[in-house]
């Protein structure tokens, strides 16, 4: 058997961290006697450079064609980079909104789970996370304020800017059924996360997330406002199963659940249309301050490429045997920098990127 993959490296640690990506793919795919065509697209900052624009019709027309795309990461630093002097539909981020748009991935995927061996950089007491916890945050990634209208106009002498938040019910729908999908096959319990005490999209958001659940009653399914959500997350993470929210609120309790696992860089991403095929990605950014410096953990690039073989590629085996890789490298005290305590290392070791990636492949 074999799968075509589109491989977008992006910038910063982006190409770094895809490499090791791949050389676990090629590995699982020697044992399970599957072979991986990869094809290189280009986004980011790096198609600026190269075409003036963040990504091509090409790039898309490539993209589109592919059984799953693994993303690395985009985007520069914001205050030193000359494509943040672009105007913003030409910045790197532009790229990676179209790629989402144009592949029409209105699901966004991204479990935060706490390794029992990285409990040492959980920034939460033992008190409140000492149970551990594992939740996955839905969130919606095709809408909202992300895609709604926006200018920047000057009235009466002032500048003025607007940005709205559109939702239609269709576009709640769809988002909140994979949700309890998803924890149909978890611990079924769903939190959705609005505003709905001030919103209007939120109070849509509420009622027909409302009316979905009447189609999953063995689903349990709860409302949080997103102020409390936040504050949640940070006093008692295990109450969590499936959290199903709308793009911006995704995005900002995605990094707060992420840092509560310890490192950013240990959380994949999978994004969704209603076929099989998906946009694979680390949560994290391009980190362009260790980029090329060998430092990056590629594990949350590593487990991204699992989810991709568990949904778009129905290699559920596979998907755990590179999840457990993963887990025995822990275990044995590897650590990148991002994940290493700063006191009372003991037996660790401290690796590198590439490093990692090896030690990773030699366990599947
Ligand atoms: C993310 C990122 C992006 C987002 C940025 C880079 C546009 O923060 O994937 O969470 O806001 O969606
Ligand atoms: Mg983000």
């Amino acid at each position: 058997m074999e799968f075509n993959v589109g491989v977008i490296p992006g910038d910063g640690i982006g190409p770094e961290i895809v490499r090791e990506a791949t050389k676990v793919l090629d590995k699982t795919g020697e044992k399970y006697n599957v072979r991986f065509n990869y094809e290189q697209i280009l986004m980011g900052g790096c198609s600026i450079d190269k075409l003036g624009i963040p990504l091509s019709d090409e790039a898309i027309k490539t993209a589109k064609k592919k059984d799953a795309v693994l993303l690395g990461a985009i985007g520069g630093d914001a205050n030193t980079s000359p494509w943040y002097k672009l105007e913003p539909s030409l910045r790197p981020e532009a790229g990676l909104l179209k790629i989402r748009k144009e592949l029409n991935l209105f699901v966004n995927m991204r479990p935060a789970y706490l390794f029992d061996e990285l409990k040492d950089a959980c920034p939460l007491r033992e008190n409140v996370c000492g149970e551990g916890f594992d939740l996955v945050i839905m969130r919606e990634l095709t809408g909202g304020l992300y895609f709604g209208e926006r200018k920047t106009v000057e009235v009466e002498g002032k500048r003025v800017a607007t940005d709205t938040l559109t939702y239609n019910e269709d576009e709640i729908r769809r988002i909140a059924i994979k949700s309890f999908e998803i924890a149909q096959k978890r611990r079924k319990k769903v939190t959705s996360v609005d505003k709905a005490n001030v919103l209007d999209s939120s109070r849509l958001w509420r009622a027909v997330v409302d009316e979905v659940a009447e189609d999953f009653p063995d689903v349990s399914l709860s409302h949080m406002l997103v102020d409390n959500c936040a504050m949640q997350l940070v006093r008692d993470p295990g109450q969590f199963d499936v959290i199903l929210t709308e793009n911006m609120f995704g995005d900002i309790l995605s990094d707060e659940a992420s840092m509560c696992t310890g490192s950013i860089g240990m959380l994949s991403s999978a994004s969704f249309n209603d076929s099989k095929a998906g946009l694979y990605e680390p949560s994290h950014g391009s980190a362009p301050d260790i980029a090329g410096k060998d430092m990056a953990n590629p594990i949350a690039t590593i487990l991204s490429a699992s989810m991709m073989l568990k949904y778009s590629f129905d290699m559920e085996e596979a998907s755990n045997n590179i999840d457990e890789a993963v887990r025995q490298v822990l275990r044995d005290g590897y650590r990148t920098v991002d994940i290493m305590p700063h006191e009372g290392k003991g037996e660790l070791k401290q690796v590198g990127c590439r490093q990692m990636g090896d030690l990773i492949a030699e366990r599947i």
